[in-house]
């Protein structure tokens, strides 16, 4: 059974890329299941950094097959510019990349009104990322989306096709207030970018297939976090996809009989960028700390993220959630010169005390979090490549692992690739 699952267990940017960077290694495939390009991705491996947005992050590693699986929403002219990035700095992606026929495309107009609706909903925006996702999502469920396998046909019928569903949707941005787009200028960009997209686009369920029937070990990649998962997550501060256990088998196609472990990312402490609850928000100087320490601004937008402490209410309910069966802590050494560390471990809402995150946003904001304060290590876990954890590093990574219920087995302490620590 081949197949380990990598899943955001908070609000995303965990940490994940560098995590499947790190175990891409000794993998043969890397499938991303949901989302598009509202995730930023950062691996930093040799001093290079690179930021992914559709493309898996296992690319770096010449031996590792990619694919782009049928749960994402794909924006054919994001993924063209991100594969002429990749190749310009050196990588090959021939036979190496591969797209779902079952994705869905993000055409511009999706782009446009995303952003044309949150504009709309003024003080009450969820803070998308602006990439077209939640209209792309509402079009594949409403059963009138566009699928990559829909795009493999002669520029003719392309043509037609993309005119068709510009000018329709052109209706609708009027209706949102947005300008609509040019017909002849969209459909030539798009076309622009089916040179580069058209060859990868494939039916990769048989390539995931017979990578389970060769026993090949196959990692799948999740976008966001768990707590932006359109039905765990906070409601309706959330993207649109399935970022925990059941988006995968349905994005990438694998079975659950092939689910040998489950990943989950935290970081050591919480940030969430865009709108909606956050109950262990530090507003203050703490706060601020936190994210100029962790560089806690989006990759794929520059918002700077909200910071706050490690939520145990939160983790312990994603553990439950995903089976997870390992846990990755990421940005530890983040935590370096804090005196003290807050750690949530129960929220209170007037006499209840929940255990678990509550379902409704309602809840959320009502609830208060119960801290216990431990105390900091005051020097640095990594220095320069020497990576030890001082006792008491150690005793707030055993506090987590009791909190959430589960073993912390990787340990992350800095952006590169190198600064892991493996734990029995
Ligand atoms: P993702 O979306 O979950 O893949 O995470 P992002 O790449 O958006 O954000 C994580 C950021 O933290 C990136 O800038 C990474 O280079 C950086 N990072 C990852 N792990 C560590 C770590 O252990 N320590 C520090 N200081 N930075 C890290
Ligand atoms: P990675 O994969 C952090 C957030 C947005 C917004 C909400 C909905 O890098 O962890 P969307 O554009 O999806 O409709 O936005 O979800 N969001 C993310 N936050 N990391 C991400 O991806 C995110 N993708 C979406 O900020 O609050
Ligand atoms: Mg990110």
């Amino acid at each position: 059974m081949p197949v380990t699952l990598v899943v955001g267990c908070q609000w995303g940017d965990e940490g994940k890329a560098k995590i499947i960077d790190y175990l891409a290694r000794g993998a043969d495939y890397v499938v991303r299941f949901q989302g598009g390009a509202n995730a930023g991705h950062t691996v930093v491996a040799d001093g290079e950094r690179f930021a992914f947005h559709l493309v898996p992050s296992g690319i770096l590693y010449p031996h590792v097959v990619c694919i782009l699986g049928g749960g994402m929403v794909i924006d054919p002219i994001a993924l063209a510019e991100e594969i002429e990035t990749i190749v310009e700095r050196g990588i090959d992606v021939d036979r190496r990349v591969f797209v779902s026929e079952q994705a869905h495309v993000v055409f511009p107009y999706h782009v446009e009104m995303d952003r044309g609706s949150e504009t709309r909903l003024g003080a009450s925006a969820i803070g998308s990322t602006g990439k077209g996702i939640t209209p792309a999502y509402v079009d594949k469920v409403g059963r009138r989306g566009v699928r990559m396998g829909d795009l493999v046909r002669p520029r003719a019928e392309l043509v037609e096709l993309f005119s068709e569903k510009i000018r329709e949707n052109n209706k609708h941005l009027r209706r949102l207030g947005v300008r609509p787009l040019s017909v002849k200028k969209t459909v030539e960009t798009l076309l622009g970018a089916m040179k580069t997209i058209q060859p990868l686009i494939t039916d990769t369920r048989i390539i995931v297939w017979s990578g389970l029937e060769d026993r090949k070990k196959i990692l799948c990649e999740g976008a966001q976090g768990a707590l932006l998962d359109v039905d765990h997550g906070t409601y309706p501060y959330v993207t649109s996809s399935s970022a925990t256990v059941g988006g995968a088998v349905a994005g990438a196609g694998v079975p659950p009989s092939s689910i040998e472990s489950v990943i989950g990312i935290f970081k050591a402490y919480c940030t969430r960028v865009g709108n909606g609850p956050f109950p262990t928000e530090e507003r203050g100087k703490l706060g601020e700390k936190l994210r100029e320490v962790g560089g806690e601004y989006g990759t794929t937008t520059g918002r700077p993220r909200r910071c706050g402490w490690f939520d145990g209410v939160a983790g312990r309910t994603v553990v439950k959630l995903n089976g997870i069966t390992e846990i990755a802590l990421t940005k530890l050494d983040v935590l370096d010169s804090f005196e003290r560390i807050k750690v949530c471990g129960a929220y209170r809402c007037g006499s209840r005390r929940y255990q678990y995150f509550p379902t409704t946003v309602r809840a959320l904001e009502r609830c208060k979090p119960e801290y216990e304060t431990l105390d900091g290590w005051n020097e640095k876990v990594n220095s320069d490549g020497r990576m030890e954890l001082p006792p008491t590093a150690v005793a707030y990574v055993t506090h987590l692992e009791e909190l959430v219920g589960c073993k912390i087995r990787l340990i992350s302490l800095g952006p590169d690739r190198r600064a892991v620590i493996e734990r029995a």
